[in-house]
């Protein structure tokens, strides 16, 4: 009998297949769909900062309209109230989603900036979330501030919303980082209980004939693993925070090898959109016969066997050039 079972952020999963926060992670029926396949655990789609903001300006003139005398701004204020209220139905989401689903919900927020918002993580909190995914990238364009400047802002947001909660926080991180081995040991000893290696983005593209910006590469390829699985890898025996893969992931040997290097948990939402969410059953059962296969009974058994700390040649996940023999090509 092979056991799946693992904790993340603290929390008991099923399985280390976590779904990534996605269009597919908003909808009750998917998130039905996606507890059905045998999902470990969901990380909602992502609220904005700027929606948070939104509210609260809304809040605010919500105050100075019940002492306000004008009629024709109250026009205004009806109209500023009409706005759909994305965060009421999120927290409905969160509900609904713990009533109807057996796994673990981790709400997630997508923020650039450490202020006013994080109080919201504690609305998120009383809503049911078992947890909290932050999501953090703002693409570093202000080049008057120095790579440690830019990356201030993890700290600031870790900071202000551990101040808001009780339950488990996990961060979501890009590869953009001047030294980012450095970056991640020190964002695991801040206090959050896992960190997400990586987040992918939206990639602006040209279209010649249009000469207009278009998307590009919505969703990942298998290739895409190498990143993650190297810095998982590298990183995993060296970390106190659990780490999970985020990228490439794709069928059930993708997630043993993330395993293999020492993630605690992967997740996945390029291979959802791509083969569907009841795939998630076939992942499964693939790595339960690769555990059959190789004598494991629990992933606790294999998790970690080939990150840097435990091969003989811990160098190979340095290697960067391509040498003569290596390449075998010239
Ligand atoms: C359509 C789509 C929407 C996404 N929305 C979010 C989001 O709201 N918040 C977030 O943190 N990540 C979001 N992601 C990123 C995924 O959670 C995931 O980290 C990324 O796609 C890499 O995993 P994959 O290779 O399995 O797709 C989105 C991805 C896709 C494809």
């Amino acid at each position: 009998m092979t056991d799946l079972s693992t904790t993340y952020l603290g929390l008991k999963l099923r399985n280390p297949v976590i779904a990534a926060s996605s269009g597919l992670t908003l909808n009750i029926d998917d998130l039905i769909a996606l507890d059905k396949s045998g999902i470990g655990a969901i990380v909602l789609k992502s609220i904005f900062e700027e929606e948070i903001r939104r509210e609260l300006e809304k809040d605010q003139f919500q105050m100075n309209k019940d002492s306000f005398i004008y009629p024709e701004t109250m026009d205004f204020y009806d109209d500023f109230n009409a706005v759909d209220d994305s965060l009421t139905k999120y927290l409905r989401t969160i509900r609904e989603a713990k009533e109807k689903t057996s796994v673990p919900i981790i709400a997630s927020i997508n923020c650039v900036t450490a202020e006013k918002w994080p109080y919201y993580a504690g609305v998120l909190q009383d809503a049911g979330a078992d947890a909290l995914e932050l999501n953090v990238f703002a693409l570093p364009t202000n080049f008057n501030l120095t790579a440690q400047e830019t990356e201030q802002l993890y700290f600031d947001i870790i900071e202000q919303v551990k101040k808001e909660v009780t339950i488990p926080i996990s961060l979501k991180i890009s590869f953009y980082s001047s030294n980012l081995g450095s970056l991640i040991k020190r964002l695991t000893e801040s206090g959050i209980s896992g960190l997400v290696l990586f987040n992918r983005f939206y990639n602006p593209d040209i279209d010649p004939d249009a000469l207009k910006i278009t998307s590009s590469h919505v969703f990942s390829t298998p290739a895409e693993i190498s990143l993650p699985l190297r810095w998982i890898a590298i990183m995993s025996g060296r970390v106190q925070c659990d780490l999970a893969a985020s990228t490439g992931i794709h069928d059930g040997i993708s997630v043993v090898k993330q395993l293999l290097a020492g993630a605690r948990a992967v997740e996945i939402a390029s291979v959802l959109y791509r083969k569907g969410i009841p795939y998630v059953a076939e992942m499964l059962k693939d790595m339960e016969q690769w555990m059959n296969l190789k004598g494991f009974s629990s992933v606790d058994d294999f998790r970690g066997k080939v990150n840097q700390a435990s091969v003989k040649d811990p160098a190979a996940f340095e290697r960067v050039q391509f040498m003569k023999y290596f390449a075998g090509k010239e």
